[in-house]
C-alpha cells in the first residue's frame, strides 16, 4: 500500500468508529465485576429452551435482527398497553415474532443472580449468539453493556425492517441505511439457514415467480394453498432447517429460496459472486456471519447513563 492509500484508509476507519462512536463504549467485560455468573445463566436457559424446541434459536435470533434495526435497546421487548404503542404489533413482527417468554425466563434468571444490573438488550444479545451456537453456528465474544430503551417506535418498525418481497437493491438501501455493507447482508441472510416462515410471507413467491425450481414450488404449495392457510409453516432452509450450516446458499444457487428477497440475494445481480463463495466455503460463511452480528449488534445502542435497566424486559421501569 502507498503511503497516501495508507493514509486514506486510517482516515476512512476513523470517521467509521466515529460514525458509530457508541460503539466503542460496549466491552465484552462490562458486567465481569457485577455480574459474573451472567453468561452461565444465559447459556444454560438457552440450552434447556432449544432443547425443548430447536426453533427458538432461529426465533431469538430474529428477535434480536428486528431489535437491532431499530437500535440494539430492547425497544422490541415491550408490551403494548392502553397508553402505549410499541413495535411487536408492528407489520414484520405482529403474529410472527416470537421467543418473548425465553427472554422473560432469562431475565428472571438473572435478576436472581445480579438484581438491576444487566439490560434485556444484553440478555438478547447473548441469547442470540447462544441459541446459535446449540444449533451448530459459530460462537463470537459479545460485547456488553447496551442499555433498555424507555421508548419504542411502531412506525418505524414498519418502514425501516424489510419486507420479503423487496429486491435486492432495496435490501442493500436498508442495511447501508444501518451501517451494514452489501457483504453483511448476504452474510446475515445466512441466518434463513434455520427457522421458518408462514405462508403469506413465501405466497406469491411459489406460486407467481419464474427463477424458482419447479419442483421445490409444487413441494411448497402442498401447505400452502392459494387461499387459506396464512400461518401454515415451512422452512427456510429445505435441507437442514435446525442446522447451522451454509445449505441456505446452496438453495439460492438450486433456485430454492423460500422468500423472494432470498432468492433476490441470487437472481444475476451484484451478489450472485458472493453466494456462490458462502455455498462454497463454510468457514467463509461462518466468520463473516459471526463479524457481522457483532456489526449488527453495534446498531445504535444506548450507553452511559442514557435509557435503564429495565426489571421486567417488557415494561418500562
Ligand atoms: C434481508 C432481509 C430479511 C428479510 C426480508 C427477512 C424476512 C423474514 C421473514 C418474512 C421471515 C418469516 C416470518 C414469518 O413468516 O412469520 C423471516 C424469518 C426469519 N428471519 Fe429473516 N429476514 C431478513 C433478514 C434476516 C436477518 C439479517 C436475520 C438474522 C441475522 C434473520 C433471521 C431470521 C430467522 C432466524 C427467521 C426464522 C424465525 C423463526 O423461525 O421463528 N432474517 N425473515
Ligand atoms: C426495487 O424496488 C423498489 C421499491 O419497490 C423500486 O423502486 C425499484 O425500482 C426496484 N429496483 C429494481 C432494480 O427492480
Ligand atoms: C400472482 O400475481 C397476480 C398478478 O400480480 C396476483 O393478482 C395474484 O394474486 C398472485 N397470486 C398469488 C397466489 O400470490
Ligand atoms: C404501559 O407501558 C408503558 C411502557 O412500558 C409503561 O411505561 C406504562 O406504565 C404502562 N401502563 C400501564 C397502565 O401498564
Amino acid at each position: 500500500m502507498s503511503s497516501i492509500n495508507k493514509s486514506f484508509f486510517v482516515i476512512v476507519s476513523m470517521l467509521s468508529l466515529l460514525a458509530f462512536s457508541s460503539n466503542a463504549q460496549l466491552s465484552p467485560s462490562f458486567y465481569a465485576r457485577t455480574c459474573p455468573k451472567l453468561q452461565s445463566i444465559v447459556r444454560t436457559t438457552m440450552r434447556q429452551a432449544v432443547a425443548t424446541e430447536p426453533r427458538m434459536a432461529a426465533s431469538i435470533l430474529r428477535l434480536f435482527f428486528h431489535s437491532c434495526l431499530q437500535g440494539c435497546d430492547a425497544s422490541i421487548l415491550l408490551d403494548d398497553n392502553a397508553t402505549f404503542t410499541g413495535e411487536k404489533n408492528a407489520l414484520p413482527n405482529i403474529n410472527s415474532l416470537r421467543g418473548f417468554e425465553v427472554i422473560d425466563d432469562i431475565k428472571t434468571n438473572v435478576e436472581a443472580a445480579c438484581d438491576a444490573t444487566v439490560s434485556c438488550a444484553d440478555i438478547l444479545a447473548l441469547a442470540t449468539r447462544d441459541g446459535v451456537v446449540r444449533l451448530g453456528g459459530p460462537s463470537w465474544i459479545v460485547p456488553l453493556g447496551r442499555r433498555d430503551a424507555r421508548t419504542a417506535s411502531q412506525s418505524a418498525a414498519n418502514s425501516q425492517i424489510p419486507s420479503p418481497f423487496s429486491n435486492l437493491s432495496t435490501l442493500i438501501t436498508a442495511f447501508g441505511s444501518k451501517g451494514l455493507t452489501a457483504r453483511d447482508l448476504i452474510a446475515l441472510s445466512g441466518a434463513h439457514t434455520i427457522g421458518q416462515a408462514q405462508c403469506q410471507s413465501f405466497r406469491n413467491r411459489i406460486y407467481n415467480s419464474t427463477n424458482i425450481d419447479p419442483n421445490f414450488a409444487t413441494t411448497r404449495r402442498a401447505n400452502c394453498p392459494i387461499s387459506g392457510g396464512n400461518s401454515n409453516l415451512a422452512p427456510l432452509d429445505l435441507v437442514t432447517p435446525t442446522d447451522f450450516d451454509n445449505e441456505y446458499y446452496t438453495n439460492l444457487l438450486n433456485q430454492r429460496g423460500l422468500l423472494h428477497s432470498d432468492q433476490e440475494l441470487f437472481n444475476g445481480g451484484s451478489q450472485d459472486a458472493l453466494v456462490r463463495t458462502y455455498a462454497a466455503n463454510t468457514i467463509t460463511f461462518l466468520k463473516d456471519f459471526a463479524a457481522a452480528m457483532v456489526k449488527m449488534g453495534n446498531i445504535s445502542p444506548l450507553t452511559g447513563t442514557n435509557g435503564e435497566i429495565r426489571r421486567n424486559c417488557r415494561v418500562v421501569n
